[in-house]
């Protein structure tokens, strides 16, 4: 051997930090990636949001100018929705599918290597429409004709930067989704026929479905945005005979499947920790597919509800209405199946169970005011009220914080060798799941006593609402950070643990129908090669 092929070879086996990680078609690298990513977006659009309950903390406060709490609040949207809990959830897909169906890696490592590493772009062009002139400022919904000429009365570069940073995430969506789509289709241990397909993957398979469908449509709006911003389409100006409703058309033919984008895998999640710390099989498991098939179907069908108040024809509203209603159907049958897998089940309360318990109720709040709002005569009173704010926060904000949290305090034993500080963890949920309550409850009566969203100040009535509610988002930060910090301990200090016996060795992976055990990518460490 000569000297060269030697130094070559010692190389490739002890690959440098920058190779390791930025080079790497790892899954599991690449899900640790994806989720680092996500944390710190989460801390970013958190700690947003925790200024602009500053703001709203008292009536008269003048802590950021009302412009710029425009800006804020559009940002802490998208950076949410696209930045944080999307990348989440891809890093759970990238750590679990393959380990899940006996797979050695994804289908597609270096589309999964490029999927991610759009995403820091993405986010810095995101992060720079702050700096530049004509910061976004019309909410993550994008609505025109803010969205086209800023409250300057000019075009500015910040919204292009906004429209070209949806792009790319797009772009990181759909590539994740084909992966994810390949890689359950075709790379599954033989004998794990579909219907024998862990819930997780059963969720994110028909997620990645929606992701294909309704990301191009996104796409196509924002870039008839910027042809009405630069070229003069006129597809949402009135004057030259568009109209701004269109775009809220094609928004939410996109934003409502975005929804289920978001919770799906959410739901997938909670089917894996109900049944280990039930110590019973999941109850239902077909029923729960078709359940998950159904809320993707019904999620096409459904997005006007967003727009009972732009003079939709009676019919029209009423569509909207009875198709919305029929989504509580398919959700009322995980949830019966959640809690019939608890019932007369051996159960206990460690911390990812007791988020797997806080996901269903926070959710089933969601749920039930989303029921409200879907009622086209009363969504007269809720529409752009904070009623809508803190229902889509239970909807799909804190329910898919806790699915979340849930599955790292249930699988990073798994991932590291290493058990988190249960102790800890239980201090931890107590104080953010009363926290939460206390920052969104509030938020439902201010909205149905009429109090409008995004607005920097309000009414003398609404004061005592706002504080509580400030008061309850500061802890319920925090206790996000104390969250953070317990997953670094357990990464770096974490008590050892055999890997097999954490949860008595029902960690989700081992799938309870009768197929043979899938074998999994754990025979290997995670080092590339
Ligand atoms: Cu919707
Ligand atoms: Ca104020």
């Amino acid at each position: 051997m000569t000297h060269a092929t030697m130094t070559h070879a010692a190389h490739d086996e002890h690959p440098t930090w920058l190779r390791r990680w930025v080079f790497t078609t790892n899954h599991k690298d690449i899900g640790t990636l994806y989720l680092v990513f996500a944390a710190l977006m989460f801390v970013f659009a958190g700690s947003q949001a925790m200024a602009f309950r500053l703001e709203l903390f008292a009536p008269g406060i003048q802590f950021i100018d009302p412009l710029a709490f425009n800006q804020f609040v559009t940002i802490h949207g998208l950076v949410m929705v696209f930045g944080a809990v999307m990348p989440a959830f891809a890093g759970l897909a990238n750590w679990l599918i393959p380990m899940m169906i006996g797979a050695p890696d994804m289908a597609l490592p270096r589309i999964n290597n490029w999927g991610f590493w759009i995403l820091p772009f993405a986010a810095s062009l995101l992060l720079l429409s702050i700096v530049v002139p004509g910061t976004p400022e019309a909410g993550w919904t994008m609505y025109p004709p803010l969205s086209i000429v800023g409250s300057s009365g000019k075009v500015q570069l910040g919204g292009d930067l906004l429209i070209f940073a949806v792009h790319l995430l797009g772009m990181s969506s759909i590539l994740g989704a084909i992966n994810i789509i390949v890689t359950i289709l075709n790379m599954r241990a033989p004998g794990m026929s579909l219907m024998k397909l862990p819930m997780f993957c059963w969720a994110w398979l028909i997620t990645a479905f929606l992701l294909i469908a309704a990301m191009p449509v996104l796409a196509g709006g924002v870039t008839m945005l910027l042809t009405d911003r630069h070229f003069g389409t006129s597809f949402f100006d009135a004057a030259g005979g568009g109209d701004p409703v269109l775009f809220q058309h094609i928004f939410w033919f996109f934003g409502h499947p975005e929804v289920y984008i978001i919770i799906l895998p959410a739901f997938g999640i909670i089917s894996h920790i109900v049944p280990a710390f039930s110590r019973k099989p999941l109850f239902g498991y077909a029923s729960m597919i078709y359940a998950l098939v159904g809320i993707a179907f019904l999620s096409f069908i459904v997005w006007a509800h967003h727009m009972y108040t732009t003079g939709m024809p009676l019919a029209g509203n009423l569509f909207f209405m009875y198709a919305t209603m029929l989504i509580a159907v398919p959700t009322g049958v995980k949830i019966f199946n959640w809690v019939s897998t608890m019932w007369k089940g051996s159960l206990s309360f460690e911390a990812p169970m007791l988020c797997a318990l806080a996901f269903i109720m926070i959710f089933t709040v969601g749920g039930f005011t989303g029921m409200m709002l879907a009622m086209a005569p009363a969504d007269y009173q809720y529409h752009d009220t904070y009623f809508v704010v803190s229902h889509f926060h239970y909807t799909m904000g804190i329910s898919a914080i806790y699915a979340i949290v849930g599955a790292i305090y249930f699988w990073l034993p798994k991932w590291s060798g290493r058990l988190y500080d249960e102790r800890l963890a239980r201090i931890q949920f107590w104080i953010s799941i009363v926290a939460v309550n206390v920052t969104f409850f509030p938020q439902f009566f201010l909205g149905l006593a009429g109090m409008p969203r995004r607005i920097p100040d309000y009414a003398l009535q609404f004061a005592d609402f706002n504080m509580l509610s400030s008061l309850g988002a500061w802890v319920f930060g925090s206790a996000q950070l104390l969250f953070l910090y317990i997953v670094l301990k357990t990464v770096f200090a974490g008590r050892r643990t055999a890997e097999a016996r954490v949860w008595d060795g029902a960690t989700g992976l081992e799938w309870t129908l009768p197929s043979p055990a899938p074998y999994h990518s754990f025979a290997t460490p995670p080092v590339v090669h």
